[in-house]
């Protein structure tokens, strides 16, 4: 019983659905040559343990001191013993070397021909571009199975790191240059991606999911997805933007009325339509409409805001907004604008989202 306990525990048998003790599900082809070494450090490891911890632990019970008769000598040194202590650990260095290094430039090594997609990092969220569909996403990516992925990442503020643990893949993202990282899918399926280099308030939040699809599946999506909203008429715009476009706001803008790094969307579109609101500058909303003034309508203030963030910042907030300018089409920016205004329909009062994309109700 104890030693299948132990073994399960301890066994990182291949490429098993859910994983092992110590690794999630294998989904890349990298993935099998990472385990391998760290299964040899960590069974090497155990072994020393027990060969170590075990005799030391004997030594201590046997040769205990019982009396208080004077201590003898003990051996001042021993040739043989200290050679065979130095070249066994020598070369099983070498041999992590050997198999790490291996590992390090495949993972370094982008092959030939891969599918080139285009990333972001942001406080706190990810955009992923597809230069090849023209097509963006947020909070999500969708890449085919079997063919190789090279992600080119940059940041537009601080550190970030990006990490795909099912595929053992992990880059930091760097603002002011460019850093990449490539695999290739094994598994059709869903894998988490996640921020692993603290970057702020809402760090833990910064997660992505990899949508992993057939091949010929791949090709129809990113060519709906690049063309998504644009036949869409004026009343299919809100729920298109709640479910596509929000997820870059979420991290500061709630659904339900709380406080966060940024005003909550519940309500905006009415204080925004009042010009009620107040800046930091001391300046009121309102006194910006009407014909001539900075605005002349309510939009137009709504539009500013994401393009050009810092221009007016909401009284009691930090104006910590990053601009969108050059992320969004015109139609995406008029899109957000009528989820402001259609707020009520798209979500329920603890913030839920009620509808998809389509407008059918979820
Ligand atoms: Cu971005 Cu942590």
């Amino acid at each position: 019983m104890t030693l299948w306990i132990t073994t399960s525990l301890l066994m990182t048998a291949p490429s098993t659905a859910s994983g092992t003790f110590w690794m999630p599900e294998q989904a890349s082809t990298v993935a099998n040559s990472v385990d391998f070494t760290f299964d040899l450090i960590t069974w090497i490891s155990y072994f020393f343990f027990v060969v170590i911890v075990g005799p030391m632990i004997f030594f201590m019970v046997k040769y205990r001191r019982k009396t208080h008769s004077p201590t003898t000598e003990g051996p001042t040194h021993n040739t043989p013993i200290e050679i065979i202590w130095t070249v066994i650990p020598l070369l099983l260095v070498i041999v992590i070397f050997v198999v790490g290094m291996r590992g390090y430039l495949n993972l370094q090594e982008a092959p030939e021909g891969c599918y080139e997609v285009s990333v972001t990092a942001q406080t706190w969220f990810w955009t992923f571009d597809h230069p090849e569909y023209g097509a963006t996403q947020v909070g999500e990516l969708t890449v085919p199975v079997g063919k190789p992925v090279r992600l080119l990442m940059t940041s537009n503020d601080f550190l970030h790191s990006l990490w795909v643990p099912s595929f053992r893949v992990k880059m930091d993202v760097i603002p002011g240059r460019f850093t990449s990282l490539w695999f290739e899918a094994t598994k059709v399926g869903d894998y988490q991606l996640l921020c692993t280099e603290y970057c702020g308030k809402d760090h833990s939040k910064m997660q992505a999911i990899v949508h992993v699809v057939p091949e010929d599946e791949f090709d129809a999506r990113m060519v709906k997805l690049a063309s998504e909203y644009e036949d869409m008429s004026i009343e299919q715009l809100p729920a298109y933007a709640i479910n596509r476009l929000y997820n870059r706001c979420q991290s500061c803008h709630t659904l339900d009325g709380s406080e966060s790094t940024g005003p909550s969307f519940v309500g905006l579109w009415d204080r925004v339509n009042s010009g009620e609101v107040g800046f930091t500058s001391g300046e009121i909303l309102s006194s910006l409409y009407g014909e001539g003034s900075e605005y002349v309508i309510p939009e137009n203030y709504i539009r500013t805001s994401l393009l050009n963030p810092q221009k007016h910042i909401v009284k009691s907030y930090l104006g910590a907004m990053p601009s969108f300018q050059g992320q969004l089409k015109e139609k995406q920016i008029l899109a957000i604008i009528e989820m402001f205004k259609h707020l009520d329909e798209l979500v329920d009062a603890d913030g839920t989202i009620t509808v998809n994309s389509d407008g059918t109700p979820r």
